[in-house]
């Protein structure tokens, strides 16, 4: 057998396998399911598919189970709860995994399992069941992803790649959605519950990570532009705190992988309670997906380095078209900013596109600042959550510690740990904040702090007060994150690579968490 995922009623099942005289050679879980449906098969005197159908349906966690047995050898038991389950179907040949990616070489057709279904698979067979037994037709979908999409590219890492992707994929985000001659936005996942959130009380972004930070940048965006009570939360703690959700609240999931078990568990649990769930997903027919009423997909391609990118800053592209959708028909926004964000909207690309260009200026800051053993991330408003992700990358790229705090925070506590040793890096583009962000460069430097800067082209003030500083082009405030983020990716990624380190798998780390 093998397992992946977690068996969380295991010690009770052992219980009662160890009475009935079974002697464990480990400590695993899986040791326990393996055993408790040997001892239903022997118990019911059946085969193996009824034992795994009988003990799914006592067994509680997280899990995908693939079986073999010798009596069977050409026949392969799978079933999932939570945890993804993909079936590649080939010529005569059957390939199974939690992602479609690597089987883009062998097949283009898969069929993703879904929760409490179990499949039975020969090589020129695919059996699909659901828990009683009853036989469901596997709905066979074509993979429009291409090898090379997988490969890297001539480039070092694939990290490197999909930070230098994001100009095409934030334009694939927005084509056949925005139309700024037109001044319109087109999205059906969402236009199918346009009712419903246009009258919400209020909306709730649940998401885990970057995807987190993807959700704050959104309540600022919502809040401005809908006018609308927004809530972020950290998918893990929304699951389990019984969350107070009225019918007709909106969820909004965030997730690259859409197979986030904390994410997927809340949206379960929310839309039980009756709220809308829409997700904002990178991979097309993922669990998350599925289990959402509507949403739209992210269209940034798979996303293959560990620390997440591309799919950042595709979020904030769709969370921004959903936000300025939504504010239209609440009329909560002027026709005159509308029409002014869809236009600048239009040109995030190309200005994406300008800002790699400094990629060889933020190498050799990589170089300068490799060493150093903390950095402060600081960022007021929209820049805030921006602050955040790039701690966040350099930690996981770079294993160096790294806090984002808001700016103004500073004061209350962190400013304590400035010396000349630490560098802080400001999220300080041009916008309502900058006087103030200004100040705290200035406060950081009165400290002998190291100041390095996201600043707007231009921005001469800023450049006199800071060490070190990256540039970005002049953006309204509400899209400016997906442009100031980009540095910072840039800046983690080349530390990572300073230091030797595995930049697109780093330690401890997986591509989807998909257990808790
Ligand atoms: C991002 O760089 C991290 N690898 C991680 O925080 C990730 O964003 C998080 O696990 C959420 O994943 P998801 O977007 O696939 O749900």
């Amino acid at each position: 057998m093998i397992h992946n995922g977690i068996i969380e009623n295991y010690s009770q099942l052992k219980k009662e396998l160890t009475n009935l005289g079974y002697v464990f050679e480990s400590d695993t879980d899986t040791e326990v399911l393996l055993n408790f449906i040997e001892e239903i098969k022997k118990n019911n005197n059946c085969g193996l598919e009824e034992a795994v159908r009988i003990a799914l349906k006592r067994v509680t966690g997280a899990y995908v189970i693939l079986l073999l047995d010798e009596e069977n050898p050409d026949t392969i038991i799978a079933a999932r709860k939570g945890s993804p389950l993909v079936i590649g179907v080939g010529k005569g040949e059957h390939f199974l995994g939690s992602d479609a990616s690597p089987m883009l070489e062998y097949t283009k057709e898969v069929v993703y399992v879904n929760d409490y279904e179990l499949a039975i698979i020969r090589p020129d067979e695919l059996i699909l069941k659901n828990l009683g037994n009853e036989k469901l037709t596997p709905y066979v979908q074509k993979l429009d992803l291409e090898l090379a999409a997988i490969e890297k590219g001539g480039f070092d890492h694939f990290m490197l790649k999909e930070i230098f992707e994001q100009p095409q994929t934030i334009y694939d985000c927005l084509r056949g959605r925005l139309d700024a001659v037109a001044g319109t936005i087109t999205m059906s996942g969402i236009q199918q519950y346009a009712d419903q959130i246009v009258n919400a009380n209020r909306i709730v972004m649940v998401a885990c990570g970057t995807s987190w930070h993807a959700g704050l940048v959104a309540e600022y965006i919502f809040e401005e532009l809908c006018r609308i009570n927004v809530e972020v939360e950290y998918a893990s703690e929304f699951r389990y705190r019984n969350p107070v959700i009225h019918k007709g609240d909106v969820i909004i999931a965030i997730s690259q992988s859409g197979e986030t078990a904390d994410t997927l568990v809340a949206i379960e649990n929310a839309k039980q309670k009756g709220a809308i769930i829409l997700g904002v997903v990178n991979v097309v027919g993922s669990s998350i997906a599925r289990t959402s009423h509507g949403g739209a997909y992210t269209h940034a391609g798979p996303e293959i380095g560990v620390a997440s990118t591309k799919a950042f800053t595709a979020q904030l592209a769709v969370l921004t078209m959903i936000a300025l959708k939504l504010g239209y028909l609440r009329g909560t926004i002027s026709e005159e900013r509308y029409r002014n964000l869809l236009t600048e909207l239009e040109q995030i690309p190309e200005k994406v596109a300008w800002t790699l260009q400094q990629s060889e200026h933020i190498k050799a800051l990589a170089e300068k600042y490799k060493d150093a053993r903390d950095f402060l991330y600081l960022g007021r408003g929209y820049n805030f959550p921006v602050a955040l992700e790039g701690a966040l990358k350099l930690k996981e790229i770079s294993y160096i510690h790294a806090e984002g705090y808001p700016a103004a925070e500073m004061k209350h506590g962190p400013i304590a740990l400035v010396d000349d040793q630490l560098p802080v890096v400001f999220v300080a583009t041009r916008d309502a904040y900058h006087e103030k962000v200004v100040s705290n460069m200035q406060e950081i430097k009165a400290r002998k702090g190291i100041v390095i800067s996201v600043i707007t082209e231009g921005d001469s003030h800023s450049t006199d007060i800071s060490d070190d500083v990256m540039i970005v082009p002049e953006a309204d405030e509400i899209l400016a994150p997906m442009l100031s983020v980009v540095p910072l990716q840039l800046l983690a990624y080349y530390i990572g690579v300073a230091k030797n380190l595995d930049v697109d798998k780093p330690r401890n780390l997986a591509k989807s968490v998909t257990v808790e």
